[in-house]
């Protein structure tokens, strides 16, 4: 099947490359030109783990292509997936403008019947606006299809999905995803066909719920701080408990990124709108704020006014690892404010670097090898749990920094061992030794 894909971001690229690897014959559209001539080459705009090699060897192939060319890409397609940005803002309010407007352009385009796929997270109603639009000039179909792929193991989870979940109102249509994802349902992973509506809240729903656990667990780090106990341990008590769960209960500076804080603030704004009670839903962001700031602060209390001497290090900004992304990484707050509190900041990180770079300019430095960044450091802050961060060389870091503190976000080392090397160790949840 010819299947056109609108938008090459991290959510466009990742689906359009695992359809043509699925043997579809996928064209991929952004209205970026430098996007597509990159993607033309076989380079990406963005960093995603394994996604490379499979648009390398897809384009060779000749199964997946990429254009600025829309009328073009949509000759003779069947399916039309939509991967535009969604945005909102920090009250919730979505900016439906691209998704509609995209719609629109297409259908204006359009000859004959096509299936409209939204995949950009939208709120429940938008499916049916969608439809209007679809339907004035041509018959076609509106189907909701929520992606729940992590970033930094997207192609994985694309391929591997806990499930698929589609909303649409015609079985036929129905059916036709169905068939469509059942390679990636070999393993008897479920394929859940709901209404429109409840696809489009599906998505809200299980980021409200993913980001509920961090807020918690952050808050029980904070109490397991208070009273002497390590919240490793209790996060291994509570998540052996078959109700609970192990995953996401990892406690740390906070949830970023460009869905998570974003879908929770829409939950609350859906709410306020229907005059439901959200209490419970905009804690969760109030939380993951403080988190940002409680850390800041207890770096500022740590160095006092004398911060203004200080040069402090900084190991990772991406908002999670694996990913060069840092929308809304909580990152972003702590290296403004130690920036705003006059320290000297060197940063690093293994691939965001050009971004942090290009936001923030000549106010602070970039290191291009996390050892480097540590010369001559007063303090090193450990903010995105890369892999390379986990088993350093303590007695190389201690040789290089001037001061052998520690403030790790993502409690990658042991109190214990820390504290035999010589470091003063602050981390999330425990004691600072
Ligand atoms: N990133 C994720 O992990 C993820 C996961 C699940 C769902 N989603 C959803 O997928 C959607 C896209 O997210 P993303 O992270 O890929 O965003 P992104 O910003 O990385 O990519 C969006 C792309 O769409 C292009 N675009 C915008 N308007 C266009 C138009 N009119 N015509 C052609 N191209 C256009 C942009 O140039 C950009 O390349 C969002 O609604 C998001 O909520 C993302």
């Amino acid at each position: 099947m010819k299947i056109t894909i609108l938008g090459c971001g991290y959510q466009g690229l990742v689906t359009g490359t695992c359809f043509a690897e699925n043997g579809h014959t996928v064209i991929c559209v952004d209205n970026n030109a430098d996007t597509i001539a990159l993607l033309q080459e076989g380079k990406l705009p963005l960093h995603e783990p394994g996604l490379e090699e499979l648009i390398v060897r897809n384009l060779e192939e000749e199964r997946l292509s990429f254009t600025t060319d829309l009328p073009r890409a949509l000759e003779g397609s069947l399916m039309v997936f939509l991967c535009v940005g969604s945005p909102s803002d920090k009250d919730g309010n979505v900016d439906l403008d691209n998704v509609l407007s995209t719609a629109e352009e297409i259908a204006r385009i359009r000859e004959g019947y096509q299936i409209i796929v939204n995949k950009s997270t939208c709120p429940p109603g938008t499916a049916k606006k969608i439809e209007v639009l679809w339907r004035s000039r041509n018959p076609g179909d509106v189907v909701v299809n929520p992606d729940f792929m992590k970033e930094g193991s997207a192609v994985d989870d694309f391929l591997r999905p806990d499930r698929i979940i589609v909303g649409c109102r015609d079985i036929r249509v129905q059916e036709m995803m169905r068939e469509l994802y059942s390679p990636f349902l070999r393993t008897g992973k479920p394929f859940l066909a709901m209404s429109p509506e409840s696809a489009e809240m599906a998505k809200y729903a299980t980021n409200a719920m993913l980001a509920a656990r961090i807020s918690l667990m952050n808050q029980l780090a904070d109490l397991c701080e208070a009273y002497d106990c390590d919240i490793a341990d209790i996060r291994e008590a509570v998540g052996m408990d078959s109700r609970i769960g192990p995953t996401f209960l990892f406690p740390g500076i906070g949830f970023g990124g460009s869905g998570l804080p974003r879908d929770v603030a829409v939950c609350a704004r859906l709410a306020e709108e229907a005059g439901l009670e959200h209490d419970l839903i905009s804690a969760i962001t109030a939380v993951n704020q403080r988190r940002r700031q409680q850390f800041l602060q207890k770096i500022l209390d740590y160095y006092g006014e004398e911060i203004r001497e200080k040069r402090l290090a900084l190991w990772g900004v991406s908002f999670k690892a694996r990913t060069d992304d840092i929308r809304d990484a909580p990152s972003l707050d702590i290296i403004e404010g130690l920036c705003h509190a006059g320290a000297q900041v060197v940063v690093y990180d293994p691939v965001a670097g050009p971004k942090v770079a290009a936001r923030y300019g000549e106010h602070i430095e970039m290191a291009q090898k996390y050892y480097g960044a540590l010369d001559g450091a007063d303090g090193l802050i450990i903010l995105t749990e890369w892999n390379e961060f986990r088993r350093p060389d303590y007695a190389r870091m201690g040789k290089l920094m001037r001061e052998k503190v520690i403030f790790d976000g993502r409690n990658l080392y042991t109190p214990s061992v820390m504290k035999e090397q010589g470091f003063r160790y602050f981390s999330v949840g425990r004691k600072t030794v």
